[in-house]
């Protein structure tokens, strides 16, 4: 193993209820409320925040109407409200794309140039307000991670960054407010979740015995629960697995003692929604085993182990690379089991605009880790998809 330091300040309130706790962590004061496109205020989520906000005498302003895939332009109003009302906290309430919008507000409010210098790095990041956040769906991690990825549309880019000062001060994850999430949204949230968990299992740390065997546990997990759930939307056992495990998987806790793991899969798909504003677990159904192909032929190794240990795929008989392609076949048909899509062209994307994703992967220096990938490389996971 690495060393490693760890060190993740938010706190969790986990299960059925948990809203209560609302009023314990938000006092007297100017609270902005971040939702998106009014799931919240169809499903009961919307009333019981405020609910609890006025219990606390708290005084409430509102951003409505966070895109999946959140875009600058939102985070511009959200900051202005801020500025201009003297806000004190941020609390968002939603999935991923209210979550990294909020956090791309409190960074925004205490910076006095334009937010975008803070998101590409061209500022340091000194200074956030808090955050609290209310998780409506199982997918992103971005409940309890210092991560946020922001679309600037006018440039067609799509940025992941991060600061310690967005870690959620705390969260509220209660599996009922995620009963009304839609087949095809629990799914996008499915494979999101695995993807986390299997890009951290892309490592080269040597000695890795108990993170490598918590990954495949968590996967074999979700395999096990992803059908059931499916089957029964509103089974407060399976939700409440998959929002468990879908924190876990992107808390920064499978990173531990690594060199960090493989997030090649995810800088080609921020690429690709950045041009296609497609949904982003959509986007890695599609992408990743194809990432898998890719690099098993060059060092089958993991793979192999993952097809093994994860899809009980047994190696009587057969070389390494047979091994790992079954594994990457088996994860595959996994996905489109579920209803997951398989090709771009399930979301009508052909080559045309292939130059550009690949321009748009490379946007920072430094694409994937198990294998660093060239545009040779992306080219070549792409085409695999269309
Ligand atoms: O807008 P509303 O009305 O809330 O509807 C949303 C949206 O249409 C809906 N939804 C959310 N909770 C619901 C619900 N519908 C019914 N009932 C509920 N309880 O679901 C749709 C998608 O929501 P969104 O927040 O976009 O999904 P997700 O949580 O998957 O977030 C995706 C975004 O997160 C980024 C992605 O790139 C994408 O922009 N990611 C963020 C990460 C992070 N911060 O750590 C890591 C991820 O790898 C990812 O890149
Ligand atoms: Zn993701």
């Amino acid at each position: 193993m690495n060393i490693f330091t760890q060190h993740n300040p938010t706190k969790l309130y986990f299960g059925k209820g948990q809203i209560s706790q609302l009023s314990t962590e938000v006092r007297q004061m100017k609270v902005l409320l971040v939702y998106g496109g009014g799931s919240i205020k169809q499903n009961g989520v919307y009333e019981d925040v405020i609910n609890e906000l006025k219990k606390v005498e708290a005084t409430i302003f509102k951003l409505p109407g966070v895109e999946p895939n959140p875009r600058l332009t939102t985070v511009y109003r959200g900051v202005e409200i801020c500025k201009s009302e003297g806000i004190d906290i941020l609390l968002a309430v939603g999935g991923g794309s209210v979550i990294d919008c909020t956090k791309a507000i409190a960074i925004g409010a205490k910076y006095d140039g334009d937010v975008w210098e803070l998101i590409t790095r061209k500022a340091p990041i000194e200074s956030a307000l808090p955050i609290g956040t209310v998780l409506t769906l199982a997918a992103t991690g971005s409940e309890m991670n210092p991560i946020s990825v922001i679309s600037n549309w006018e440039t067609k880019d799509k940025l992941g960054w991060g600061s310690p000062l967005v870690f959620p001060r705390f969260s509220i994850l209660d599996p009922t407010y995620t009963f009304s999430v839609s087949h095809k949204q629990t799914v996008y949230g499915i494979v999101d979740s695995m993807s986390h968990a299997l890009e951290s299992y892309f490592h080269r740390t040597k000695n890795t015995p108990l993170i490598d065997a918590f990954i495949e546990s968590l996967l074999r997990t979700a395999i096990q629960t992803a059908p059931k759930l499916l089957e029964d939307l509103t089974s407060y056992d399976h939700r409440e697995t998959m929002m468990y495990l879908s924190t876990i998987a992107f808390n920064e806790t499978l990173l531990n003692g690594t060199d960090g793991g493989d997030w090649g899969s995810h800088r080609i798909e921020h690429a690709l929604s950045a041009v296609y504003d497609i949904p982003h677990g959509g986007g890695l159904a599609i992408l990743f085993p194809n990432w898998l192909e890719h690099v098993l032929e060059e060092d089958p190794s993991r793979v192999k182990m993952l097809a093994m240990n994860v899809f009980g795929i047994s190696d009587e008989g057969k070389s390494d690379i047979e091994v790992a392609k079954e594994g990457a076949k088996a994860l595959r048909a996994f996905w489109n089991s579920l209803g997951a899509p398989s090709r771009l062209s399930d979301y009508d994307i052909d080559d045309r605009d292939i130059e550009l994703i690949i321009d748009k992967t490379f946007i920072k220096p430094g694409v994937g880790l198990y294998k660093e990938l060239d545009r040779e490389s992306v080219r070549d996971i792409l085409i695999r998809s269309m």
